[in-house]
């Protein structure tokens, strides 16, 4: 799964002990949410190519490397995925965001799109944003969506995925990277991550 890359960071592994914790209430738990996926988009471009943009300082006009920030798009998958888009638009502030509702059907496991606001993305690079990654057909319905509109490449950022559903994005998705805090053990027999976090909508958005 060579497109799969775990991000260890030490900082992201303490975060996500602290999204697994029960007693995290939904308010610090959206919070870990948005700062595990800066942790992730750093991982994802750090070999990333900067330009020289000429700004004014303090002495004159001068050149700097800056990021052609505005050829990111960000796509959260709601609604768990918010919380992270808050976290990337903190240091990528002029990115552009489309949104995608996705609904897993909890019998089928099937995921339904209800809602597409994807601007288009011809040239541009398409950042998913999703915490779990469980049977894997939400992050697949995701990057058929995604891939119709043609970007120049697309990063995945997920915080907690299962082999399973893993192994189904590297096998039909190899051309998309996809960073990743925690891979776990397995999936139950109702497609939940185990050990996971649980439901990742219902906590952020204290809905259980
Ligand atoms: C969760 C999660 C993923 C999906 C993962 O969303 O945020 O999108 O499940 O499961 P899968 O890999 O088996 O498709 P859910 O459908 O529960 O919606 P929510 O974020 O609104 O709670
Ligand atoms: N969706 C979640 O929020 N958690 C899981 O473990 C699986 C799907």
């Amino acid at each position: 799964m060579e497109s799969i890359i775990h991000v260890k960071h030490p900082v992201a592994k303490n975060l996500l002990t602290k999204l697994r914790d029960i007693n995290t209430d939904s308010y610090m738990f959206r919070k870990y949410l948005e700062e595990i996926a800066q942790i992730l988009l750093f991982e994802a471009l750090k070999n990333e190519e900067t330009y020289l943009k000429e700004i004014e300082i303090w002495i004159g006009k001068g050149k700097f490397p800056a990021l052609k920030e505005e050829n990111f798009v960000f796509i959260p998958i709601l609604r768990a995925g918010l919380p992270m888009l808050n976290g990337v638009l903190d240091v990528i502030n002029n990115a552009q965001t489309g949104f995608l509702a996705l609904k897993r059907n909890e019998e089928t496991l099937e995921s339904i799109l209800y809602y597409d606001r994807v601007p288009p993305l011809e040239g541009k690079t398409a950042v998913i944003l999703d915490p779990m990654v469980a049977t894997g057909g939400s992050l697949d319905y995701a990057l058929s969506v995604v891939k119709n509109k043609n970007p120049e490449r697309i990063f995945s950022l997920n915080v907690i995925g299962a082999p399973e559903g893993l192994r189904r994005i590297a096998e039909k998705h190899p051309d998309v990277k996809v960073y990743i805090a925690g891979i776990d053990e397995k999936l139950n027999d109702k497609g939940y991550i185990i050990p996971g976090l649980g439901d990742a909508g219902d906590r952020a958005f204290n809905t259980q």
